[in-house]
């Protein structure tokens, strides 16, 4: 199956998730980047509100075809128990374009649920599965070995079977 993994992370942990996914399932990445500064103070505010609010962001351009994938796999960041404005922005302006999908969060302990539905209403398609992670299993030397990410890879490996 030829993957693409696209994803947004202020922080690194959703990147590092990212990254061993991409490792796993021999994809191809995509980050994308929020053009609004999410650093400090008056960032992680302004990140909460526009996360509460449904608010779009204004992400850098790419260039790719997502036609060309089997399987778009997006991953978020949870902001104030919802999905982070930027792949809000990235579902809305390319929704109508997605073969199949999955999803993947990273989140504080707060868990992951509801930014999941969000993004399968967005998206307007059922995702072939879901994976949600608490940063602290995202420590050096740990994140290769998470069994639920096994698992997540497994499943989405059998559908393409
Ligand atoms: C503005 C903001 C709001 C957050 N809200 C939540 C939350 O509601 N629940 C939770 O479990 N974690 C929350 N977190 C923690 C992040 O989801 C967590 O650190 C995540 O792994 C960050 O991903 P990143 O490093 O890829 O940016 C929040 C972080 C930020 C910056």
């Amino acid at each position: 199956m030829k993957t693409l993994i696209v994803f947004y992370s202020n922080t690194g942990n959703t990147l590092k998730l990212a990254k061993v996914l991409a490792d796993k399932l021999e994809s191809e990445t995509l980050e994308i980047k929020d053009r609004r500064n999410r650093k400090g103070l008056i960032g992680f505010l302004r990140a909460g509100f526009d996360a509460i609010t449904s608010n779009v962001t204004i992400i850098e351009d790419f260039n790719l075809k997502f036609a060309d994938y089997d399987l778009v796999i997006i991953g978020t960041p949870i902001w104030a128990g919802r999905l982070t404005p930027a792949i809000r922005t990235f579902l809305i302006g390319n929704s109508e374009v997605f073969p199949e999908v999955a999803f993947f969060a990273t989140h504080g302990g707060g868990g992951s649920s509801k930014a999941l539905i969000q993004m399968e209403e967005l998206v307007e398609k059922e995702p072939l599965a879901c994976l949600s992670i608490e940063k602290s299993s995202l420590k050096d030397g740990s994140s290769e070995n998470i069994q639920e990410v096994d698992k997540y890879v497994k499943t989405l490996q059998n559908k393409f079977e």
